[in-house]
């Protein structure tokens, strides 16, 4: 813009100094400098429009970036229908070996009938601790379970470790609760809870088949992991154990909900990982001989896409997610859906917004850089819609994002709602896959079935349990799924799994 040459009049110039001298004295305590506008509102009135165009195309770049984390009913649908061939391609023997979803036999057939009884010793290991319980079963018209429990850390190096030193430290966590209980030399039937996929053939008995969640002990895969635990239990010479049973999470917690709703035939976890069990017929499980009765099938579900059934819903985000892991091109669904991932995809938009300029003022902070940064629980808490935007900037701070600005709050919320809402929606599509196939399995126009529920997210994000059931009513509508939550966890479905046993046993 050419700009003309303005020559205040005197007038002007006294009223000035007159402005100026009046502000001085009224506010003596402030430097006020007055800015002479060249060419007045017109200038104004383009700047405005420059910023306002500036936004609207950072607007727009947000919105198309989150546009790649929403999925449209369609895909939903088309994620129903993958996961439903998939887990055919699990049982048939036939397909077995190259389908993602592996459909694994677990031997459990039976759910309590309430005239089991005893003490059992029960063990979990999957998730972020170890967990070592005593449950007493009690028989009769008020069937209860009481459970002592005592939670250890497995300290990083040791998921990391070998496998001799990670079965050492959990036989030692044993020893240190069998004395806490002071039942030294007790030798109690015991549940193996280990959630990760294992091939069995017998209840007693458990191949790990692969690591997943951030374990990597050495020498485990393609062992039984109960004769793992004996030989720890061997070389401590301490004490004896009884193994009768190991068991997924997902089916400790189908069992732990069918002993107060025998309407309960699936089992679901949305915790560190996911994954789903339920009911299968026997004729389907082409793995197993015969053809009476069900058996409950660990899908391991968290696999699904691992021969690219997702590729067309992923993000550049997810690859990133996937590339940084331990186990990259492997649980691309659970990188998608659980607790240990669902932060770093969160993290990794924020990244790209920050480097774009779109968030933090351009800044990429140190904290920003590292991984896992985000944890569930700052996911569930940024959500939680008691949460004022100031409270999300003080979460910001604490995560030593300390350059954010209300704004920023806004956009991180909106983010996390995004990843998250895509997660619940694609849990739902896969159960929805499920329960359509138990009712095909049926015959039934109309199916009534209760899911049992595990998992931090699930239980603690405000808004994923709410979702996925929409989803799934509407991706499953001749199904109607009741949720039950699973408030003792999966070690107590290993006890009453052994007690089951037990039971059957002594018939
Ligand atoms: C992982 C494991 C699976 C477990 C799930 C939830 O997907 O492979 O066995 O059930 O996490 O803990």
């Amino acid at each position: 813009m050419k700009e003309k040459v303005y020559f205040p009049s005197h007038q002007q110039l006294r009223f000035s100094r007159r402005l100026h001298k009046m502000v001085r004295r009224l506010v003596p305590d402030c430097d006020v400098r007055f800015l002479q506008s060249q060419c007045g509102s017109g200038k104004g009135a383009a700047m405005v429009t420059a910023v306002a165009y500036r936004l609207a195309a950072q607007h727009a770049e947000r919105q198309r970036v989150l546009d790649t984390l929403r999925l449209s009913r369609e895909k939903l649908l088309e994620v129903k229908k993958r996961m439903s061939e998939e887990m055919v391609r699990g049982l048939s023997k036939q397909t077995h070996e190259q389908a993602s979803v592996k459909m694994l036999p677990t031997f459990v057939r039976d759910t309590p009938d309430g005239t089991e009884h005893g003490n059992f010793l029960a063990l979990d290991l999957g998730g972020s601790s170890f967990r070592v319980l005593l449950v007493q079963v009690k028989s009769g018209k008020r069937h209860n379970v009481d459970m002592h429990h005592k939670i250890y850390t497995i300290p990083q190096e040791t998921m990391q470790g070998t496998g001799e030193e990670l079965f050492n430290h959990i036989v030692y966590c044993i020893g240190d609760f069998l004395e806490y209980m002071g039942m030294g030399g007790a030798s109690l039937p015991l549940g193996f809870t280990f959630s990760f996929p294992c091939h069995q053939s017998k209840l007693d008995q458990g191949i790990l088949l692969k690591w997943t969640k951030g374990f990597k002990a050495s020498d485990c895969e393609g062992q039984d992991v109960i004769t793992l635990l004996k030989d720890a239990v061997r070389r401590t010479q301490k004490f004896d154990l009884n193994f009768v049973a190991v068991v997924n999470d997902t089916v400790g917690t189908m069992m732990t909900c069918s002993y107060e709703d025998p309407k309960c035939e699936v089992g679901l976890i949305v915790g560190t990982g996911t994954n789903a069990c339920y009911m299968e017929e026997m004729q389907n499980i082409e793995l197993v001989e015969g053809d009476d009765g069900r058996m409950c099938v660990n899908m391991e579900w968290g696999a699904f896409g691992d021969n690219g059934e997702l590729d067309d819903f992923c993000t550049e985000f997810d690859h990133i997610v996937d590339n940084c892991s331990n186990n990259p091109g492997k649980q691309r669904y659970e990188k998608m859906i659980s607790g240990m991932y669902l932060g770093e995809v969160v993290r990794n938009v924020l990244i790209d917004f920050t480097t774009k300029g779109l968030l933090f003022r351009g800044k990429l902070s140190e904290q920003l850089k590292t991984r896992c940064i985000f944890e569930t629980k700052f996911l569930s808490q940024i959500e939680s819609d008691r949460l004022a935007m100031r409270q999300v900037r003080s979460i910001l701070q604490h995560l030593g994002l300390t350059s954010s600005t209300c704004d920023d709050s806004v956009l991180v919320k909106e983010v996390c709602s995004v990843v998250a809402r895509r997660a619940a929606q694609l849990c739902g599509a896969g159960l929805a896959a499920v329960v359509d196939k138990i009712r095909e399995n049926r015959n039934l126009n109309q199916l009534s079935i209760t899911v049992g529920v595990d998992g931090t997210l699930y239980k603690t994000h405000p808004h994923f349990s709410s979702i996925m059931q929409e989803t799934l009513q509407d991706l499953a509508p001749q199904c109607q799924v009741t949720f039950h939550k699973s408030e003792d966890g999966s070690g107590k479905g290993a006890a009453l799994i052994t007690a089951v046993a037990c039971r059957m046993k002594s018939e």
